[in-house]
């Protein structure tokens, strides 16, 4: 891995350097720096700032923003019942991790070049050919970290209604949908790009 992939991921995600175990950190790393590496993005925070193209588009701040705010919520949720109850098992690290690699996938269905080829030929090979947290699941393993992230990575999102997830999973997941709906209610999205948030969604105007 070329020394400054490596340094961009660990400027744009920071919390990277938080995950205790060295070799699932070196994993993290080594995922990114593969998605970044078969994408048309130099770093992190050149994509965009998106639930998914189209869908809980930023009007500003690019990906790594949303990156590091559903580590940051994951984290609160894994403080608060750690503290409060005690008695509870959970693996903060693959918490993080998984939350830092969630959205690993989105290299590919937020690449600007796959989107105009789907586009163009949706009959070819499908529009989008895999979603972002498929194809992720695919990063992760390829990277070589462990399942229970590659199951963060696919369990998040909407493939996750077809499996039983784990509970790191459903932590992340829980995390992902309040960044982006309190990023929707708070103004922070575009309007034209909320129609899956449903009728209770209610954009707060910015100032
Ligand atoms: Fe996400």
């Amino acid at each position: 891995m070329p020394s400054q992939v490596r340094a961009s991921i660990l400027e744009d995600l920071p919390e990277i350097l938080g995950i205790r175990d060295e070799a699932l950190r070196e994993a993290v790393i080594r995922a990114w720096a593969l998605s970044l590496r078969d994408s048309s993005f130099d770093r992190i925070s050149d994509m965009p700032g998106e639930g998914a193209p189209n869908h809980f588009v930023l009007y500003e701040g690019s990906q790594e923003l949303h990156l590091r705010g559903v580590a940051k919520l994951a984290m609160a949720i894994v403080d608060e019942f750690t503290s409060t109850f005690p008695q509870v098992r959970i693996d903060p690290d693959l918490v993080l991790a998984g939350a830092l690699c969630h959205d690993i996938g989105k290299c590919w269905e937020c690449d600007p070049v796959n989107l105009a080829r789907w586009q163009e030929r949706p009959d070819r090979a499908g529009y989008p050919s895999l979603r972002h947290s498929v194809y992720g699941a695919h990063i992760c393993l390829a990277a070589g970290l462990p399942e229970t992230i590659a199951h963060i990575a696919l369990g998040h999102s909407m493939e996750g209604q077809h499996i039983k997830v784990s509970t790191e999973c459903m932590i992340v997941r829980w995390a992902d949908n309040s960044w982006w709906y309190s990023a929707a209610a708070l103004g922070l999205c575009r309007a034209d790009s909320l129609s899956a948030a449903g009728p209770m969604m209610t954009p707060r105007p910015l100032p």
